[in-house]
């Protein structure tokens, strides 16, 4: 039996915005979500927008029900901004009743909230202002995060600022993927750097308002490796490591920007414009935990031809097709179970040890219906033997001392994923959006409760 530490959280990781629906209902104002599905529904997979996603607002109390039968002790979801904070302003009481009763429910069936605040979903008000490119974002988004600490600090204290801050950079400013859908680096860097100080203010906050909770982030990480161990593929390994995971794990974990990372931003004239009094308040607000997303690693190789100074991502290191890759056939992601050992081992050895968990890690499958048996029951192993690497390995670096407090799977039901729709399902329940969004269980969940109960499982 592999046992995992005492008090280890066995969950999953949710949003707001995937889950909730009641989009522009109750006062809630839209975020860039609802702004773009109206503009541009074809972008959606299958036109599904962000209405109703998997109408948690409404269901919430059989939810929280259905977290605690699948041996759930733990639930990260996010509050959104649009809904308590519709101007950015005055505080909508019926987001504060909806997310107390909420978090209230989550309590009740012994699970325990890790609130986040913000999951891709930028207020809409806020971006026709110039969202994360401008410094105003800063203080709008730690007056929010001061008000959600107001709000529901006596439910919960374990908080995380932001979800994948890679992901609305990388998708929103440098290929064009998610709302603004630009395509400039430097913009990026930008919107990073403001990304990064207003989870530190965020965190300044919190120290104030709430000094005995504990706070942290949620990064995703692709840990590089390299097509060889030439110089060049070993730089674009460095540069890679550097821009998607040093950029933010250094300054919210050690307190201080990586010095090799600014040199390279300064070589390829992208440092973004910075206050003075900056690098002092990243020093005084490091966070109490980290969590990090993983689904697979990042193959790459120097660049053939490169823009100098860099104009994209791709100057930096390119994308490498490893001949022996193992692919999930179901979303094209690679399998590489191996990289949550390295990821532990990096946290252990590079950051101090400080106290992490898994925040997401999951195996999307399209279609999942064929896989329903007479019973009605989604079977799928798959997912089950995904997941048992995965914690294999984290098994492994827990063993050699690295201070991993949980894992949270993607997710506790399936939901509405951005521009993917409900392309790619990851729930332990199924959700039937031809039937009432009925939820059912699908053969992973019950593998999770024994899991879970057992604290291990049969190696
Ligand atoms: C994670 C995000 O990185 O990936 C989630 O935090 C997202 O918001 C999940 O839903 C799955 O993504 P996809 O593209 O496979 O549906």
């Amino acid at each position: 039996m592999k046992k995992f530490p005492e008090d280890f959280l066995w969950g999953a990781a949710l949003s707001g915005p995937q889950t909730e629906g009641y989009a522009l209902k109750e006062g809630k104002s839209a975020s860039t979500w609802d702004y773009w599905f109206k503009e541009n529904p074809e972008k959606f997979n299958e036109g599904q927008g962000p209405e109703v996603t998997s109408n948690l607002y409404e269901r919430y109390s059989e939810d929280c029900k259905l977290m605690k039968a699948i041996g759930l002790n733990s639930i990260r979801t996010s509050i959104q901004w649009t809904r308590l904070l519709p101007d950015g302003k005055i505080v909508n009481a019926d987001a504060v009743a909806f997310y107390r009763d909420y978090f209230e429910k989550m309590k009740e069936n012994g699970v325990k909230p890790i609130i986040n605040l913000f999951h891709f979903d930028m207020p809409m008000w806020l971006m026709e202002k110039g969202g994360w490119e401008t410094r105003e974002s800063v203080d709008a988004f730690s007056f929010y995060a001061r008000t959600a600490f107001e709000c529901f600090g006596d439910l919960v204290e374990d908080w995380t600022t932001f979800n994948e801050p890679m992901v609305h950079i990388e998708c929103g400013y440098l290929q064009g993927f998610h709302y603004p859908a630009i395509v400039d680096l430097k913009k990026a860097v930008q919107v990073g750097y403001h990304t990064l100080m207003a989870h530190v203010k965020a965190v300044q906050e919190f120290r104030k308002i709430l000094p005995k909770g504990s706070i942290g982030i949620i990064l995703n990480v692709s840990p590089s490796y390299s097509r060889s161990e030439s110089v060049a593929d070993l730089k674009a390994k460095a540069a890679a490591d550097l821009l998607n995971i040093k950029s933010f794990l250094d300054p919210v974990a050690l307190g201080k920007m990586n010095q090799e990372l600014i040199a390279l931003l300064k070589e390829h004239d992208l440092l973004p414009d910075a206050l003075p009094e900056d690098q002092k308040a990243i020093a005084e607000n490091t966070v109490d935990f980290i969590g990090l997303n993983y689904y697979q690693p990042s193959r790459v190789q120097a660049p053939e031809m490169a823009a100098y100074p860099a104009k994209a991502l791709e100057d930096f290191y390119q994308p490498y097709d490893w001949a022996e890759k193992k692919i999930n056939p179901y979303r094209g992601w690679e399998i590489y179970p191996e990289a949550i050992y390295d990821v532990a081992m990096m946290m252990k050895n590079d950051y101090n040890n400080l106290p992490w968990y898994v925040s997401e890690n999951g195996m999307g499958i399209a279609d999942e219906e064929r896989f329903i048996d007479d019973s009605g029951m989604i079977q799928d192993d798959y997912r089950i033997d995904f997941m048992k690497d995965h914690l294999s390995y984290l098994h492994q670096g827990i063993e050699e001392g690295s201070n991993c407090f949980g894992y949270h799977a993607w997710t506790f039901i399936d939901c509405w994923s951005w521009l993917n729709g409900y392309r790619n399902r990851y729930g332990f329940y199924r959700v039937d959006l031809e039937n009432d969004y009925k939820r059912s269980v699908k053969k992973s969940g019950l593998w999770y409760k024994k899991l879970s109960e057992q604290n291990g499982y049969e190696a």
